[in-house]
């Protein structure tokens, strides 16, 4: 009867026909997208709640008999409402589960080539997203104003001001000034619950309205299966209702395992941190951050040198060279390792020697550089530490290389033993 009503109006059979029949492929990998989409609502969600209380002001007041800044004590007042520490921290810990499925979701793509013709234009929106996501996490961790945001923010601080030629630009229309500025936390906060927001859903609706045009790539399994890809069909389930209700389980049960971990996890505790003070200890940035923080540590502090009027400094080369390098090896992918023909099969990385050895040998350089992030901790000295990635590094990627090639070989003679 509803339905009826609606559909005389806005034909919303017509919609049903046309999207909710669409094939959605069945193996798991693929959900790591909706994982991703589904914490980007929590953060919605609970970031009208957190904005509703908080002050995005540094002017001095009084919080418990003590002068702090008022978007310190907003955050403290935060954490004292009813459900408010468990709903930041919910805000906070999907956040990290966010970046965690964009990236476990990039993985996919790159291992099994999904990102080959015609999705190069996805693979590089993708790209955005994920730099978007780490802006918005990188905005977000100053904005409690705590001991920890401030020290984080000033390595940022001094990294963009480093970007060659036009960095005291960029450091002054970002931060609003020398940080800490009195427009530095509203400009944040701007930033934060405004234009990254906006930018992210456009490109998410962007990113998803490609994905239905083109279709998804399916397993390879599905090849042998009846009524497979002819070029416009798809084997898999419809959208409406199997989809939907997989979707919908996911949703709950991330929001499950979030309110779980929100509840017995504690997160950023600002008042253990405390408002900034003249002291500084070393803190540590969150997990998505530590590659770009530790391969600083492993740059010498005295290497510095000027290109065509360029000074290049140690924040130059970790903060700004190192994640530009990496974003345009990332964006390059696609167009390296190209295919004439759509490619609407995934592949399977054991396969593909040569890319998924880079993808691991890649992976085991991040996690080396994460782990030089503890190099005052592991008492390694900062040379030592970058011979170690090194030769981890060309390990990691030179055995799983051979590995690989002895499998794709072995696998292509089709033994087959019964025991
Ligand atoms: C906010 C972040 C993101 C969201 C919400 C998102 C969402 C999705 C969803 C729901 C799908 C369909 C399910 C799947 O194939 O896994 C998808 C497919 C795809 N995504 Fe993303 N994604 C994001 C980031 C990225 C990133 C970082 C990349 C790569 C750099 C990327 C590249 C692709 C490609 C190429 C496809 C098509 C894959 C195929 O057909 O096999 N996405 N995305």
């Amino acid at each position: 009867m509803i339905f009826q009503w609606f559909d005389e109006r806005l034909e919303l059979k017509k919609f049903k026909d046309k999207f909710l029949t669409k094939a959605f492929p069945t193996h798991p990998s693929f959900l790591f997208g909706e994982i991703a989409l589904f914490s980007f609502i929590t953060l919605v969600v609970t970031g009208i709640f957190l904005g509703l209380f908080y002050e995005p002001s540094i002017r001095e007041v009084s919080l418990f008999g003590a002068m702090v800044p008022a978007a310190y004590a907003s955050a403290v007042r935060i954490d004292l409402l009813p459900l408010g520490m468990v709903i930041r921290r919910i805000h906070h810990w999907s956040a990290m589960i966010m970046i965690a499925a964009i990236l476990t979701h990039l993985a996919r793509i790159y291992f099994t080539s999904a990102y080959r013709k015609p999705r190069e234009v996805n693979w590089l929106i993708g790209l955005v997203l994920l730099a978007m996501t780490m802006g918005a996490a990188f905005t977000g961790y100053l904005l409690p104003y705590s001991q920890f945001s401030v020290t984080a923010t000033s390595i940022a601080y001094y990294i963009s001001k480093s970007v060659p030629w036009v960095g005291g630009w960029i450091s002054r229309l970002l931060f609003a000034g020398e940080f800490p500025a009195d427009g530095t936390v509203p400009r944040f906060f701007f930033l934060h619950v405004m234009v990254i927001p906006a930018v992210l859903v456009a490109m998410i609706g962007l990113h998803l309205l490609i994905l239905v045009k083109q279709k998804h790539t399916e397993p390879a399994a599905n090849k042998k299966r009846k009524g497979a890809w002819d070029g416009r069909r798809l084997v898999g389930i419809p959208v409406w209702p199997e989809q939907s209700l997989i979707s919908l389980s996911l949703c709950f049960f991330l929001l499950f395992v979030v309110v779980l971990m929100a509840t017995y996890i504690p997160l950023n505790p600002i008042e253990t941190y405390g408002p900034p003070s003249p002291g500084t200890s070393v803190m540590r940035p969150d997990w998505y951050f530590l590659p770009i923080y530790g391969f600083l540590k492993l740059v010498p502090g005295d290497l510095s040198f000027t290109i065509a009027g360029a000074k290049i400094t140690p924040e130059t080369i970790g903060g700004v060279l190192f994640p530009g390098l990496l974003g345009l090896i990332l964006a390059a992918i696609p167009f390296l390792d190209r295919v004439s023909e759509p490619q609407n099969y995934i592949e399977n990385p054991l396969h593909r020697p040569l890319m998924t050895s880079l993808g691991i040998g890649g992976g085991m350089f991040l996690c080396m550089t994460t782990l030089a992030g503890y190099i005052d901790v592991l008492h390694i000295a900062p040379a030592s530490m970058a011979i170690y990635t090194f030769f981890v590094t060309m390990a990691v990627w030179v055995i799983s290389y051979l590995l690989l090639r002895l499998y794709s070989r072995e696998g292509k003679k089709g033994n087959h033993v019964k025991t």
